[in-house]
């Protein structure tokens, strides 16, 4: 059983579509054991309640980012969990923690990466004028918005589209593919060879090979 871990400082729709799939049990084999926020006003940690899920306010106030991530770490082990799931977290983590937990922290950004990394990826998408834009679940490592991709949705520009009604079409898709990249980690389907993800998509349905083709 894969103890999961959610880190939040918002809104919470990403957290929400993955209870909704530990619940209904599209993702076996796994459970949500703490979801945590740097804000205490986040809606995401009401949202974790009504799923009977434990939801700590962990406050930065006067902590340096080593202290907080610390503290972080300590609530983690204490819940011996396995994989950490950034869910519009909006720190930055030291390297001390992503090395604790190499390999085994995730994050999904609202862009296809390696385009448009850091804040505001939608915005950045339409100052480009790409024709498409999408989503990315990574793992994390040391450095901002890279690591070994694992799942991407891809999500065309319309005309007159602004930040919002991009940010809304992209978001869609972050509800379908946060909870596969999780499914596919929690069945070991992912392995990690040079920097690179290899994904076992045996047995799982076309509408997957859709959003990630397998070559
Ligand atoms: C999402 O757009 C995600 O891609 C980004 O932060 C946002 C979080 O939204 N990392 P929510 O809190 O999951 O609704």
């Amino acid at each position: 059983m894969y103890r999961i871990a959610v880190l939040i400082s918002g809104r919470g729709s990403n957290l929400e579509a993955i209870l909704q799939a530990v619940k209904s049990g599209y993702i076996g084999n796994a459970e949500v054991v703490v979801v945590l926020s740097n804000r205490e006003d986040a809606r995401g940690l009401r949202i974790a309640k009504g799923y009977g899920v434990e939801a700590l306010y962990v406050p930065a106030y006067a902590l340096s980012k080593e202290e907080y991530d610390s503290k972080m770490l300590s609530l983690l082990e204490e819940r011996d969990v396995d994989l950490v799931v950034l869910a519009g977290f909006m720190r930055i983590l030291s390297d001390a923690f992503v090395d604790h937990f190499k390999d085994r922290i995730v994050n999904i950004h609202p862009s296809l990466l390696p385009s448009f990394k850091g804040l505001h990826a939608q915005r950045q998408a339409l100052e480009a004028g790409v024709r498409f834009s999408g989503a990315t679940v990574h793992f994390v490592t040391e450095k901002l918005d890279e690591g070994p991709i694992i799942v991407q949705s891809v999500v065309p520009v319309l005309e007159g589209d602004s930040e919002e009604s991009l940010s809304e079409r992209i978001l869609k898709t972050e509800h379908i593919i946060y909870p596969l990249a999780i499914k596919l980690i929690c069945e070991g389907r992912v392995k990690i060879e040079d920097n690179r993800c290899r994904v076992d998509w045996k047995g799982l349905s076309e509408e997957f090979h859709a959003i990630n083709p397998v070559p």
